[in-house]
């Protein structure tokens, strides 16, 4: 695209080299992050949709919903950290990478972007509505409320608002941040097979290999998000403190089921998408990372199934660092993906950085530096050749010893040193020369001094 192509500069190959070590570390924050966060909002909106059924476990549906959506939106610094910043990030080095390659990919991420924020914004509503409407409802179960008072009237009508955005926020803000994962997972497909560099775009959205994709990321987010929940509610800091031990037992099996068939369908899904990686980005390197993914996804699926059959929640302790392993052997295949099939992309942007640098620099004039000159500016006031003066020695009884060494003769005049300190007590005041002007002086003191002889 036109617009992005002025955004880049022409950086050298190490650079660009850099910029696809960040890209790995950008996107593996990004898919972690958003795997969580979806995830979680996914199960917290089918939890309390669950619960309005009123079945038995209906009160343990809308807790689960709650602490699921809790899981990792308790401050929105995190968000931006790594959600919004590193997708960002993401989008400008794509530009970078693929500057002049007429690719559409990161126009079509630009767009992913805009759902992707929107829908975190949503998630953000939808997390604090369900908040205030449990408080609210715990209150007033709990507490008289005075009629006449004007609190119990705007808490009233706070309530009300709240529970109208909530009514759909919690499925918008799934849909928009699916939407935008599925612009991601496009966008960065589009950047890894340039036979679509100059296909129609849309068309993309609705290939095979970006399918596979995209359903392989949901299972991995559901997963990812119950083995967060298990990780920090049955492991991290000796536990959570249920206070009911049916909930607790009933939870632990929920997300461990969920988890171990999530990654089971992760497995076959991803497994798919590998079966129609692009030509152009076959390498090693892509199926390696890919095999390591599902290796650790398996032994992660083998022990969220010992979780639920043992009901021991310490096995979490392997799983969750697993699951995190399979997404980041997940990114670095997928990376390794574009780069190899935007090698010649690179090689053409740090070639044109070459031809630039050598332009560059045969544009300024090398000036030949006049020893003649700086001896008449900067000696001659002291030193003659043939006679003494007042102010300094002549260069005919000063010079023959540095006949031989020229080095020493310009080691001396950049750093003088006292030589003669019973004519010359002060010796001689530093010129200040740079180290060429210094060789110039030198060599023509040298070559003057013959005509003396
Ligand atoms: C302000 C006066 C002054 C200027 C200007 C000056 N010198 Fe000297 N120069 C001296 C004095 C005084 C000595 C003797 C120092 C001593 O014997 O310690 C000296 C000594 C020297 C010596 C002899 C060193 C030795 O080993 O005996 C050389 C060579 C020399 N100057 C080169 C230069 C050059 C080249 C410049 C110009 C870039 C320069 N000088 C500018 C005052 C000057």
């Amino acid at each position: 695209m036109d617009i992005f192509d002025n955004l880049t500069i022409i950086v050298s190959g190490s650079h660009l080299e850099m910029l696809n070590t960040l890209l790995t570390i950008a996107q593996f924050l990004f898919t972690v992050f958003t795997g969580i966060m979806l995830g979680s909002l996914m199960l917290s909106t089918s939890f309390k949709r669950q619960s309005f059924k009123k079945s038995n476990e209906s009160n343990y549906q809308s807790r689960m919903s709650l602490e699921m959506m809790d899981l990792i939106t308790s401050s929105p610094t995190t968000w931006f950290g790594f959600g919004l910043v590193p997708f960002l990030a993401i989008i400008v080095i794509y530009i970078q990478l693929t500057a002049g390659a007429g690719t559409t990919a990161p126009g079509v991420l630009l767009f992913g972007f805009l759902f992707y924020s929107f829908g975190l914004l949503l998630a953000y509503f939808y997390k604090n509505s369900n908040r205030f409407i449990e408080f609210y409802d715990f209150v007033k179960s709990n507490a008289d409320m005075p009629k006449e008072d004007y609190r119990t009237s705007s808490a009233e009508q706070y309530n009300n608002q709240m529970t109208s955005i909530k009514s759909n926020t919690g499925f918008w803000a799934v849909f928009m941040m699916i939407f935008g994962l599925w612009a991601f997972v496009t966008g960065t497909h589009i950047a890894s097979d340039p036979t679509l560099w100059s296909d129609a775009t849309i068309v993309s959205f609705f290939t095979l290999a970006v399918f596979y994709k995209m359903v392989s990321l949901l299972a991995a987010s559901f997963a990812v998000a119950a083995a967060t929940f298990l990780y920090l509610k049955f492991h991290w800091d000796g536990g959570f403190d249920f206070k009911d031990e049916g909930y607790k037992a009933w939870a632990k099996n929920k997300s461990a089921t969920i988890a171990a068939s999530c990654v089971s369908v992760y497995i076959i899904f991803y497994g798919l998408s590998l079966s129609v990686i692009p030509e152009a980005s076959n390498s090693a390197y892509v199926y390696g990372g890919a095999a390591l993914a599902i290796v650790f996804a398996f032994i992660a699926t083998n022990l969220f199934y010992t979780i639920i059959k043992t009901k021991k929640s310490s096995y979490i302790r392997f799983a969750f660092p697993l699951v995190i392993a399979m997404f980041l052997f997940m990114v670095c295949s997928n990376q390794n993906a574009f780069e190899v099939s935007n090698t010649d992309n690179v090689a053409r942007i740090a070639g044109e950085h070459k031809v630039k640098m050598a332009s560059l620099y045969s544009e300024v004039e090398v000036v030949e530096i006049d020893g003649e000159e700086i001896y008449k500016i900067r000696c001659a006031a002291c030193h003659k050749f043939d006679e003494k003066q007042v102010m300094a020695p002549s260069y005919k009884d000063v010079l023959p010893k540095y006949d031989s060494d020229t080095q020493a003769l310009i080691d001396y005049i950049l750093n003088p040193s006292a030589v003669d300190t019973e004519n010359y007590p002060s010796g001689m005041a530093n010129p200040a020369l740079k180290g060429p002007e210094a060789k110039a002086v030198a060599e023509y003191l040298q070559e003057e001094m013959k005509k003396y002889n």
